[in-house]
């Protein structure tokens, strides 16, 4: 790829929606950088998959610290190409990273303590070349932190000017209760909720996370919609070599019953008869669940996105 400039067009298709009752818009498809973008991916690719995403109008980008391999590389790989080929567009993007699960070793470098989510920013905001994220997220709930602790840093963070809003993800339902009613007392309140919803998994829905969000004007975004990979055509007919599952850390080949395969032929075929793909109905299933501000999908090409972002289609 030579010089990237980028595309004149970039907003003529996307449609965004209102995180919760937020000033923000973010586009109803994101981009997460968990898988694709690490130190052991080939740069060019992902560089690809991010300006070709940002010329599709996906502003959102999605990170965590330990998103790699290795852990933090992914941050990295977004830092180059800040540089290389995003950074006259930050004011553009959103960009979102996280601080919760496993960074770096002894006590200090997991969970949810004010110690290790301020450190992490710092370290994160280093590898990304940035001065400041758009959001930050407290990436899981932390039983043995008090709560306080864990949402005053996020406060302290919001008034540092490091994050501009933050998130939870994972938050069980009476902690997000909790999370919503100190952040509204502290004015910083909570700008969106990162839960795993899809065809397959609809806690959120059942547990009320998603109907708490939609009745506090909290946004929501979905992560992993489609399954790892699951809901679209990659495993109808066996295993892909180049395949999240073939690769088998976290998508085991074991999952991959007769009676899975029975339900995804079943979605596929009822999508086709609507005219779409299996990848594109069950991205729109999650888009039309009130409350859900957007889909935050993972690509392995420009070919996905683009096939992904069919969901957006009248
Ligand atoms: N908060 C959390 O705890 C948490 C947890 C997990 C994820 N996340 C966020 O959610 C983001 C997305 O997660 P995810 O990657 O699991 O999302 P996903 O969209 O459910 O799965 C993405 C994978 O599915 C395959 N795929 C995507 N589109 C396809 C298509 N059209 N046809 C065939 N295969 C397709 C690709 O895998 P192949 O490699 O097989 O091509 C791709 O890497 C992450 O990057 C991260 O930002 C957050």
């Amino acid at each position: 790829m030579k010089d990237y400039l980028a595309s004149d067009s970039r907003y003529d298709v996307m449609q965004y929606n209102r995180c919760g009752r937020s000033g923000v818009l973010l586009p109803k498809v994101s981009l997460g950088m968990w898988h694709n973008f690490g130190g052991v991916d080939d740069y060019q690719r992902s560089r690809a998959i991010l300006c070709h995403a940002f010329d599709c109008g996906i502003t959102h980008l999605d990170l965590a610290n330990n998103y790699g391999p290795p852990y933090g590389s992914a941050e990295e790989t977004l830092g180059r190409v800040m540089d290389e080929d995003l950074r006259p567009y930050r004011d553009e993007l959103f960009i979102s990273t996280k601080a919760g699960y496993d960074m770096w070793p002894g006590p200090y470098g997991n969970w949810g303590s004010r110690k290790y989510l301020m450190a992490s920013l710092d370290q994160s905001l280093r590898r990304m070349r940035l001065d400041y994220v758009d959001l930050f997220y407290s990436h899981r709930y932390d039983p043995n932190t008090p709560l306080e602790e864990t949402l005053q840093a996020l406060v302290d963070i919001v008034r540092s000017g490091k994050a501009l809003y933050v998130g939870i993800s994972r938050w069980p339902l009476e902690a997000t209760r909790f999370a919503i009613d100190y952040l509204k007392q502290h004015d910083v309140p909570l700008l969106i909720y990162q839960g795993r919803l899809n065809m397959f998994d609809r806690e959120p829905i059942n547990e009320g996370i998603l109907d708490l969000c939609h009745k506090e004007g909290v946004g929501f975004i979905s992560f992993s919609p489609l399954a790892q990979g699951l809901l679209t055509d990659r495993y109808l007919n066996g295993i892909p070599n180049d395949s999240r599952m073939a690769r088998g850390k976290f998508l085991r080949q074991d999952m991959l019953s007769d009676e899975l395969l029975q339900q995804l032929r079943q979605w596929n075929q009822e999508a086709q008869a609507k005219g779409h793909t299996l990848a594109e109905s069950a991205l729109r299933w999650i888009l039309d669940q009130q409350g859900v501000t957007s889909v935050l999908v993972g690509a392995s090409s420009t070919e996905q996105l683009d096939k992904n972002l069919k969901c957006i289609n009248p």
